[in-house]
């Protein structure tokens, strides 16, 4: 029997392991997938409900790391996976996306000849003051096996010198587990339940360092908020940092009636709201990728990506860090000037059947 610990850690992490872990369950009389929850995100809302919500088992290994610098984090989850991989000995590691759990547990492992895998390997924003290139281009140097969810990873990936061999297109586990969930989101109450019609409405979230730990850009969000809700109903789920931030500097109070904020919310809700929306900004990574392929119009408010797809052929918007142009945008959005989008390849609900499948020719034969 051989054995696999898949590692989460924050929010975008869950989504992406629960369409591998079914996948895995092909093979469970040779493979034994294990899950290791480092314990950055903990909240309830942040965690637990997404547990539940993609039913997701329990996981067997929990770290316990909680919040801190980068450092602290990122060492925290080194020293206790550690311990947890000295006991196991796993034959494989597999890390998904960019976060600091991410390059925490990659690392250890290679450093203990643990072969890693990284699935959505090789997306490049060029942007090294973003924490999560920094944790891409690393876990991507150091894993045996890179899969890729769109092509410009297989450019980046071969201008860094990675040999062909270890690159895999495959597509994209998060659109999978999109596509195992969005029949469930037709029964749900959530559109009810925050008084708004489908198709009628913009969906906000915003949690990035740079957009909401300064003032001035958090007075430009209240702005731009302000103003948008002029036109339309805004539903804004928000991360604790961004709350934290709004509420140390009395901005939460200016925010207009029409905002509707609540606490960050589950998966299956999220979705619900996400494919009925008319309009989404944000600044997170995946919303561009599942907004694209539900063809929902997105304003990502950051400088770079690295999802070009989602913009070269999905419906994503990208205006920089300029609240201005991004309210501009959304006007000309709301009157009507919508981008047609396309599905990148593969992007077909099949990326995870297709990873476990390479994963155990490789480690059966
Ligand atoms: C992390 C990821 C980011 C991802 C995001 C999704 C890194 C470097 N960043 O950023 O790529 O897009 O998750 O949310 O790994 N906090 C809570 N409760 C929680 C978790 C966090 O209150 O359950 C608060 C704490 O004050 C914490 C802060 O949020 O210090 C930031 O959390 P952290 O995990 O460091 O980074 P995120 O901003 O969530």
């Amino acid at each position: 029997m051989k054995k696999i610990i898949s590692v989460v850690g924050a929010r975008p992490n869950f989504m992406k392991v629960a369409p591998i872990h079914k996948a895995f369950q092909k093979y469970s009389d040779k493979i034994n997938h294990l899950i290791c929850h480092t314990g950055q995100h903990y909240d309830a809302k942040m965690s637990k409900i997404f547990f539940e919500d993609l039913k997701l088992p329990k996981p067997d290994f929990y770290l316990g790391v909680g919040s801190g610098t980068h450092a602290e984090q990122t060492g925290k989850v080194m020293i206790e996976f550690e311990k947890i991989l000295l006991k196991e000995k796993p034959d494989l590691v597999l890390v998904v996306g960019d976060v600091n759990s991410t390059i925490a547990c990659s690392l250890t492992a290679a450093k203990l000849h643990i072969k890693t895998v990284h699935v959505e390997a090789g997306l490049r924003s060029f942007d090294r003051d973003m924490p999560e290139e920094v944790n891409r281009v690393l876990t991507d140097s150091i894993s045996e096996l890179l899969f890729v969810t769109e092509k410009s990873g297989i450019t980046n990936l071969k201008n860094e010198g990675v040999p062909e061999e270890r690159i895999f297109f495959v597509g994209n586990v998060m659109i999978d587990n999109l596509t195992q969930h969005l029949e469930q989101t037709n029964k749900l109450p959530t559109l009810s339940d925050f008084n708004v019609e489908p198709g009628n409405f913009v969906l906000v979230t915003m949690h990035r360092p740079s957009n909401v730990d300064s003032d001035s850009q958090l007075k430009k969000i209240v702005h731009m908020l302000n103003s948008i809700a002029g036109k339309r109903k805004i539903i804004f789920p928000i991360h604790p940092r961004t709350r934290k931030n709004l509420e140390s500097r009395k901005l939460i109070k200016s925010l207009n009636d029409n905002v509707i904020l609540t606490d960050p919310i589950g998966y299956l809700d999220f979705l619900c709201l996400l494919r009925n929306a008319e309009l989404i900004i944000t600044d997170s990574g995946g919303i561009q990728e599942e907004s694209t392929f539900l063809g929902v119009q997105c304003i990502t408010t950051r400088k770079t990506t690295e999802r070009p797809v989602t913009v070269e052929i999905g419906t994503n918007h990208l205006v920089g860090d300029d609240f201005e142009k991004a309210e501009q945008l959304a006007i000309e959005i709301l009157n009507g000037n919508k981008k047609s989008g396309q599905i990148p390849e593969l992007w077909d609900g099949k990326a995870a059947e297709r990873i476990v499948d390479i994963i155990s020719d490789k480690l059966l034969n």
